[in-house]
């Protein structure tokens, strides 16, 4: 079967939605910016602070073109990812393309208690939403390029999961 590739934006619920969703499907799971950590061996806030974005980004292209041409496998986007065209036909091409939303408190609320985001990090709350509201804005039209969409705002990931199920 096709892959499900998870993509929205920061803290809209990707990596723990997709692994609930692997589980139930019986698919595999791969979060692709874990699986860039690791190969990299080093976080991806440490790889911005060190190398900056566009040296993140071809990594990022290079994982999605390797990891796009598998199978029964869920994938979890990073929120930028859908930024790259190449990236977005190459997962387009072998799978199902699900994008997560969540409203600007929601998104403010889980980015600043779970994880670094280098996108966001050092600016207190009012310039962080700032900076979510403008991200968001920027990106809103690739986020549309999915063939499903769902509001995780008031959802848990279990309910989230049963969601694109249905869909599915
Ligand atoms: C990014 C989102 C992050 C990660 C990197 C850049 C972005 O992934 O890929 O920090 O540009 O939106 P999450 O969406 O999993 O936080």
């Amino acid at each position: 079967m096709k892959n499900i590739v998870l993509i929205g934006f920061m803290g809209t619920g990707k990596t723990s939605t997709g692994r609930s969703l692997a589980q139930r499907l019986g698919f595999s799971f791969l979060d692709l910016d874990q699986k860039i950590e690791a190969e990299a061996g080093m976080s991806i806030p440490e790889m911005f602070e060190r190398h900056g974005e566009a040296y993140f980004r071809a990594r990022e292209r290079e994982m999605v073109a390797r990891v796009a041409k598998r199978r029964n496998t869920v994938i979890s986007t990073g929120g930028g990812t859908v930024k790259s065209q190449e990236n977005m036909e190459a997962l387009r091409a072998g799978g199902v393309v699900v994008c997560l939303q969540a409203d600007v408190d929601t998104i403010l609320q889980r980015t600043m208690t779970q994880g670094q985001r280098p996108v966001l990090d050092g600016r207190d709350a009012g310039d962080r939403r700032k900076a979510i509201e403008q991200l968001m804005q920027e990106r809103a039209q690739l986020y549309t390029h999915a063939d499903y969409t769902v509001d995780t705002s008031e959802l848990s990931p279990l309910q989230v999961v049963d969601d694109i199920v249905r869909f599915l």
